[in-house]
């Protein structure tokens, strides 16, 4: 039975509690409806434990946004869920708090099992259950593939509650019986429409069974094609389905292309790099190949630039997510690795240097900017290959991408206060450039920038 710890809702006088907190500083950059259209629920409306409620105040949360006032006290009934809503829009919490507050801190069981695709989603969801959960006591452990098995088993022996990680290893150490899910009663698939691709369906159909029969699915994405049903059907008992987008896009976030020859692009990227006033920036390519190759091409260009894909070592992709999320450089190149859930606040322009294949895809990568209602651009190099997928993605989507303009309105995309420089390149920039420095490897030279595009983010920016 989990731990019953229900404080009185937010008619009670008793705030001492909340006075000992301390949260981020506020951020007072703009919103959209897509977080500020609430019913007006508070957090304390929610009967959660208050080591849980600390967490969320602390973690600078004041009032839940719409998916979490849906989501959070339905799932609280321990019914299954079925939720869509846009990126950005604080899915995460919307799971993690249902999980944590089902979460018993006496007993010695795996309570949550937190199913993600990629290995730094699932250290970024992790992240949030520590940070969220910091008051309660509650052991959580991430285990993903890239990392030694040892490691995890070794873990496992100590207490855990919330388990974050991709399928397969998690699917591995089940079997070997060493993560016991036999008594953990919250199952949660977030993007579950691409754990449910078919690459990963039989391991999701697998994990399910080491689970007890009287369990909680809860399944999370901003894109539900198809291939959803078959699985609600088989696994989920009539569940609750919460679909919070009438449109698809998001409003804080304006799409433009720029039609162009394959061989104009890197040219265009420089342009767009001089007159862009770019916080931080992720850059889309289409394979792994042309990703290094473009890094390459930036960093001779002068800007500060790293790269990830899944064919890098798992250390190196670690070291250079957590280098670009703490503003360590400003630009980063990747693949679709990087597509889905990857929340930076920072960044406020992405550029799909190639057009992704599909709409979905299309829609989460122009995700990764306008965090949280913010604002954000998305520029699109486009060729005549692309000419026809630009149609459909836009007729999917319901949505406009319109011909980029000789000059971009700031306010677009740029929150007020922030300075109006461009980026430039730096002394140190240049003469790594002259010296032929590869992509990789740049982190300390760039350190200076990447502070100040924190320091933006913040909206505490300095002139250089
Ligand atoms: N109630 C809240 N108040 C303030 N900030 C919040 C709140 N909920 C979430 N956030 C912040 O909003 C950002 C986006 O949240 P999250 O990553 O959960 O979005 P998402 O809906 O999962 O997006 P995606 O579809 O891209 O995965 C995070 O930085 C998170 O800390
Ligand atoms: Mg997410």
């Amino acid at each position: 039975m989990a731990h019953q710890q229900r404080p009185a809702p937010s008619t009670t006088n008793d705030t001492a509690w909340k006075s000992g907190l301390r949260p981020p500083p506020k951020d007072f950059r703009p919103q959209t409806e897509d977080v500020t259209a609430t019913k007006g629920m508070d957090f304390e409306d929610m009967f959660l434990r208050r080591d849980l409620l600390m967490g969320i105040f602390e973690a600078g949360f004041e009032k839940p946004s719409p998916i979490q006032e849906e989501a959070i006290p339905i799932a609280l009934t321990k019914r299954d869920v079925l939720a869509r809503a846009k990126n950005g829009t604080g899915k995460t919490a919307a799971f993690v708090i249902p999980s944590l507050q089902q979460v018993d801190i006496t007993k010695n069981k795996i309570q949550a099992l937190l199913l993600v695709p990629t290995r730094e989603l699932a250290l970024q969801t992790s992240q949030v259950c520590k940070t969220l959960g910091k008051h309660m006591g509650v052991q959580v452990m991430v285990t993903t593939g890239g990392t030694t098995l040892k490691d995890d088993i070794m873990r496992l022996g100590e207490v855990v509650h919330v388990l974050v990680g991709t399928p397969g290893r998690i699917l591995d150490l089940a079997g070997k019986n060493v993560a016991d899910l036999s008594e953990c009663p919250v199952f949660v698939m977030d993007e579950a429409d691409k754990l449910l691709s078919p690459e990963f369906t039989p391991v999701m159909e697998q994990l399910l069974a080491y689970l007890p029969k009287e369990r909680q699915v809860m399944l999370f994405s901003a894109t539900f094609p198809m291939i959803v049903k078959d699985f609600k059907g088989k696994h989920m008992r009539n569940p609750y389905e919460i679909n919070l987008m009438e449109e698809l896009t998001l409003r804080g976030v304006t799409q433009y292309y720029a039609y162009l020859e394959e061989k104009q692009k890197v040219h265009c990227l420089n342009t767009l790099f001089s007159k862009l006033q770019i916080n931080q920036s992720i850059i889309f390519c289409n394979s792994t190949n042309r990703v290094e190759l473009l890094a390459k091409k930036v960093t001779e260009l002068g800007y500060s630039c790293f790269y990830s894909h899944a064919k890098m070592l798992q250390s190196h992709r670690n070291r250079v997510f957590h280098d670009f999320r703490h503003g360590a450089f400003r630009n980063l190149v990747c693949s679709d690795l990087l597509t889905r859930g990857i929340d930076i606040q920072a960044v406020n322009v992405v550029i799909n240097f190639d057009f992704p294949k599909n709409a979905e895809t299309y829609l989460h990568r122009i995700g990764r900017s306008g965090r949280f209602g913010h604002l954000g651009i998305a520029i699109n190099l486009v060729t005549y290959e692309d000419r026809f997928n630009l149609y459909r993605v836009e007729q999917e989507l319901g949505t406009e991408i319109m011909p980029i303009p000789s000059v971009i309105d700031r306010g677009l995309y740029v929150a007020p206060g922030a300075t109006d420089e461009p980026q430039q390149k730096t002394q140190q920039q240049q003469s790594q450039q002259r010296n032929g420095a590869p992509a990789y490897g740049q982190a300390q030279a760039q350190q200076q920038n990447g502070r100040q595009a924190q320091q933006q983010a913040q909206g505490q920016a300095q002139r250089r």
